[in-house]
This record gives structure tokens, C-alpha cells and sequence, in this order.
């Protein structure tokens, strides 16, 4: 853990970043699971959101990758995974690389300042220990007006969810992440959107671009 760490990174209260399992995370996670985590009609959902939101060339960063990006085929952007697990990520099509980083050890990047344009976080943000720290990370990574899509749905791996978001609905999950953005700066056009289709798992989803840095 990067020393001087604090859970909520002073924004929000540390026992709410409290979790039922503790142990180091990638021990959770040294098993692959390539499996999806929202059905056939979220994922689609989600790619139709990206296909509106990412940029078609450039390099995107997958934040919390797997096996799977759900960025529509035929979209020409380079993604940089950053993950867990390598075995998934190796498994992942649609990244052009990958990247073994555990953010709630060391929420910084490792990755060049407006190095991409665009990112995005798939139904994981409910694992984030610093999310202003890494929110911060990623506005920094990022060039002026490059936008951060985080998108979640209804389930989760409990044990490793942090406790603000256990205790919450999916309402009050898109007024957090908002808050997320909100209270690290460096955003602007902040979006929130329940992009649910209808019929099985919703999905909600908040984004919002790289405010240009002050001179
Ligand atoms: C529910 S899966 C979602 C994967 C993918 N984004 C998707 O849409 O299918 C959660 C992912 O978050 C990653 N993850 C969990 N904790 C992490 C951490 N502390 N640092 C970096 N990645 C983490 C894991 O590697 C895992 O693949």
C-alpha cells in the first residue's frame, strides 16, 4: 500500500470503504474468470454508449479490464487494459496491451500524463478503495476533453464491494460516482443516465470529459 494512503482519500468517510474481505486483492482475483458480468442486453447497451461517447481512433484506456471491453467491433481505437488479472486480459481481443496494476495498493497510474483519449470502467468502481485518487489519476492521463465513462449495474462480488455501496441503492450509486467526479475536479459535461434496456440487468452510467487544465 502506497504510504499515507487513506481510504476515501479524506473526501468521503474511511469506514465506508470498509469490506468484508480484506485480503490483498490480487488473490482474489489470481483466478481467471472470463465470464460477463451484465447480460446480452446491457453489454449492448454499453457498447451503443461507448460507440456514442469513445473517440473511433486514438488510445483508449480499459480501467479495471477483463477478457472482455464491450466497445463495439469495428471501433479502430488502441486499448490499454489495466487489471487484475493477466490471463483475462491476455484473453481480451480488443486490447492491444495490457497491464497488471493493483489501484487499490497504488492508485497511480502507470501511464504518461494525456497519454489517452478516452477510458472507461465496467462494472467495477464498486471495488475502488481511492476513487479520488484514482479519479484524479485518470484526469491526468487523459487529454483536455477525452471523455470517462463508468458504468455499473445491479450485482456484484459482495465481499470485495466497498460498504457505502452495499448499503445503497442504484439511485444513490449514480449520485456517487457523480460525486466522484465532482468532488476530484478536473471534469466537465458531467452526464448520468440510466442507459437500462429493458427487460433484465439495468445499467447506469455516468460520464464526464477532461476539463482543460489551468495555464
Ligand atoms: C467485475 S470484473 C469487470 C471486468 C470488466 N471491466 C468487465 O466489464 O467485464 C472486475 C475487474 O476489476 C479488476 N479489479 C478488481 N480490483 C482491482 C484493483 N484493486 N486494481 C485493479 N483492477 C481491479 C479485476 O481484474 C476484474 O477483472
Amino acid at each position: 500500500m502506497t504510504a499515507g494512503l487513506v481510504r476515501g482519500d479524506g473526501v468521503f468517510p474511511p469506514a465506508a470503504y470498509e469490506r468484508d474481505d480484506e485480503s490483498p486483492d490480487d488473490r482474489f482475483y489470481t483466478v481467471p474468470r472470463k465470464v460477463v458480468h451484465i447480460d446480452d442486453g446491457a453489454i449492448g447497451a454499453l457498447g451503443r454508449l461507448y460507440a456514442e461517447m469513445l473517440p473511433a481512433r486514438g488510445r483508449l484506456l480499459d480501467l479495471m479490464s477483463s477478457w472482455r471491453s464491450h466497445v463495439p467491433s469495428g471501433h479502430a481505437a488502441t486499448i490499454v487494459g489495466l487489471g487484475l488479472n493477466a490471463e483475462e486480459m491476455a484473453d481480451n481481443p480488443q486490447l492491444a496491451s495490457h497491464v497488471v496494476h493493483d489501484l487499490n495498493r497504488d492508485p497511480r497510474l502507470p501511464f504518461d500524463d494525456a497519454s489517452f483519449d478516452g477510458a472507461m470502467c465496467a462494472v467495477s468502481i464498486q471495488y475502488v478503495l481511492h476513487p479520488a485518487h484514482a479519479f484524479r489519476e485518470v484526469r491526468r492521463v487523459l487529454r483536455t476533453a477525452a471523455p470517462f465513462v463508468v458504468s455499473f449495474s445491479n450485482r456484484c462480488f459482495p465481499t470485495k464491494a466497498v460498504a457505502v455501496w452495499l448499503g445503497t441503492t442504484d439511485v444513490q450509486h449514480v449520485a456517487l460516482v457523480r460525486t466522484y467526479f465532482e468532488a476530484t475536479g478536473g471534469w466537465t459535461d458531467i452526464r448520468a443516465e440510466d442507459r437500462s434496456p429493458g427487460g433484465g440487468d439495468p445499467l447506469y452510467a455516468v460520464w464526464a470529459r477532461a476539463a482543460p487544465l489551468p495555464s
